[in-house]
């Protein structure tokens, strides 16, 4: 069991890579072998619900950038792609049978979870293969912008990005918390053992990051202050225009 595990080892070598080389786009060949190993993910009831929209349009990947907040990697990576849970099918398939399509928050949930599921095998099997990804939660500062520029129809959520490409540099791993943080067995800790945990790990936090040249800097001051204030609450009636409900 504690034998060398070449998928654990690809696992462990994650990092978010935001600088790739130019010029160096990524063969249909590969983005196929990879979709179809991600493709083997888990998912709910086998309803496979979710959709990889790649953007391949120069001009559009430029505004999508921008919309991300200026990321540049959008536009750099050898390929981006837009990650969507995609109940459409589902409700196409419902309306040919003359059936009724019952919507919930369920099936919103179902959704992300699938597509999520499909994302992180997706973007394994690329790493896998040796290119760098990174996901772009930015996509969502403006996703009515997104949805308009890439005309997805309705019942499918766009999520978040993904770039892919050859890494022109390497960032090297983040720390994260020690397993024992997020895995306990039958009860869920007490508040004080959470935040002695999370008091443990801004040691480890502040270490990463002064040795990258931000010292001062911890892990949990980034979280609250993350989280004084609304996050994109823009999003809920988005995806309500999108179809999804939260009943
Ligand atoms: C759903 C999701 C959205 C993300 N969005 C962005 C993004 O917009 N821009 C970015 O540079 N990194 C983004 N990231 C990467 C995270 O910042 C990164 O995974 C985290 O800081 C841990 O670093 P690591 O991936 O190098 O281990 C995103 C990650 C996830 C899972």
């Amino acid at each position: 069991m504690s034998e060398p595990d070449p998928v654990l080892d690809a696992m462990r070598r994650h990092r978010s890579v935001r600088d790739f080389k130019q010029g160096e786009p990524v063969p249909e060949t590969d983005t196929e072998r990879a979709v179809e190993a991600a493709q083997c993910a888990a998912t709910s009831s086998w309803i496979q619900a979710y959709h990889l929209l790649e953007v391949t349009d120069a001009q559009e990947r430029s505004a999508l950038a921008s919309l991300a907040g200026g990321q540049r990697q959008v536009e750099e990576a050898g390929a981006f792609f837009v990650v969507s849970g995609d109940t459409r099918r589902h409700r196409l398939l419902a309306e040919r049978h003359g059936q009724p399509y019952v919507n919930s928050a369920e099936l919103f949930v179902l959704a992300t979870v699938d597509a999520s599921l499909f994302a992180q095998n997706l973007t394994l099997a690329f790493e896998s293969m040796g290119y760098g990804t990174c996901y772009i939660g930015g996509i969502r500062n403006d996703l009515a912008a997104v949805d308009r520029l890439l005309e997805l129809p309705g019942g499918v959520y766009p999520l978040f990005g993904l770039c892919v490409g050859v890494p022109a540099s390497d960032p090297g791993t983040r720390p994260r918390m020690p397993a024992r943080t997020v895995w306990s067995r039958d009860r869920y800790p007490g508040d004080e053992e959470v935040l002695a945990q999370v008091d443990a790990f801004d040691e480890t936090a502040a270490a990463y990051y002064a040795a990258r040249g931000a010292p001062g800097r911890d892990w949990s001051g980034g979280i609250w202050r993350k989280f004084a204030r609304p996050l994109r609450p823009e999003l809920r009636d988005f995806f309500h225009s999108k179809g999804a409900s939260f009943e």
